[in-house]
């Protein structure tokens, strides 16, 4: 028996742009999903498309159980986690000396193909290896970590990224002269923030600058906005769309004594809040107590193969 975990991921800017090469920043987050894997002679049929892909891919079978800290389908790379974590405990517990790198890219071909072509290689690469990432000319790398305290806001209100993603494509292919100054504006924000790490009250107007220019693309949606101002009233130095948009969740990055303050907020404009820091270990091995790994929660999906 093996027991992985990998964690969730945010963008703090640049998410729509890197879509068409500009540059991005995504952080992964405490939440996280774990798997257990379990080599059995006659497992039972699985009920995820993801884990099944995994087995498929990696040409074993075996038994799963699944605890997740993520809502799923809410832009904070919930499946990328559950694929990332299942290779990790399928490549343990059979002993078949995947690196972290082949972990990665065989997750993000395994999230394309359950896709059906579209998929964020961010997400997988950020559930792999943790940390802050930059994502420039289309490359992926980590930075040093920064002890950023951020409140996620799940407005609840379900949103398909290839629908959006395809929505600004489609706005950008017809008005290229208005769509890309607004792509290039998110660049500049993004570029500018990775050179005022320090600077909170600066990254969180940056925030602020880069949720209106994602608000000019068209994917902003008004339980969104409700919760953004919520936290900016309630104390954050910004707040802004994260993930695809129209729906899903908004982080804000908020002085440490305001989390909580943030956080009920949120909640008192009718959103589920999570805070959370950077989580900077990426997919880790847990140690096979019993519990999963996630400390004696007995909320497990039973899943098989
Ligand atoms: O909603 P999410 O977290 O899957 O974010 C999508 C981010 C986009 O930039 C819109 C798409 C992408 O592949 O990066």
């Amino acid at each position: 028996m093996a027991t992985w975990s990998a964690p969730g991921k945010v963008f703090l800017f640049g998410e729509h742009a890197v879509v068409f090469g500009k540059s991005g920043l995504a952080m992964a987050i405490k939440p996280r999903v774990y798997v257990t894997v379990r080599k059995v002679r006659n497992p039972a049929k699985v009920n995820s498309p993801y884990i099944e892909g995994c087995f498929e891919e990696l040409g074993v079978t075996g038994s799963v159980y699944i605890h997740s800290q993520l809502p799923s389908s809410s832009g904070l790379g919930s499946s990328a986690a559950v694929t990332v974590a299942t290779l990790c405990a399928i490549n343990d517990e059979f002993g078949l000396g995947l690196t972290r790198s082949d972990i990665a890219s065989t997750a993000f071909n395994i999230e394309k193909k359950v896709q059906k072509g579209r998929a964020s290689p961010t997400d997988t690469f950020v559930s792999t290896y943790g940390g802050l990432v930059l994502i420039k000319d289309g490359k992926r790398r980590r930075l040093p970590p920064e002890n950023f305290n951020i409140v996620i806001g799940n407005t609840m209100v379900s949103h398909k990224t290839s629908e959006l993603v395809a929505m600004v494509g489609e706005f950008r292919a017809n008005n290229p002269l208005v769509v890309d100054p607004i792509l290039d504006a998110i660049e500049a924000v993004t570029s500018r923030s990775m050179h005022n790490f320090q600077n909170l009250k600066l990254l969180g107007r940056y925030m602020d600058i880069n949720n209106a220019l994602l608000e000019a693309l068209g994917v902003g949606h008004p339980a969104l906005s409700r919760l953004i101002t919520a936290s900016r009233a309630a104390g954050a130095y910004g707040a802004k769309i994260t993930g695809a948009g129209g729906g899903g969740c908004m982080i804000a990055l908020c002085p440490k004594r305001s989390k909580s303050k943030v956080a009920g907020a949120i909640e008192a404009a009718e959103g589920k809040a999570i805070i959370t820091t950077m989580d900077t270990e990426g997919a880790r091995k847990e140690e096979d107590n019993g519990n999963n790994g996630s400390n004696g929660r007995s909320d497990y999906i039973k899943t098989g193969r």
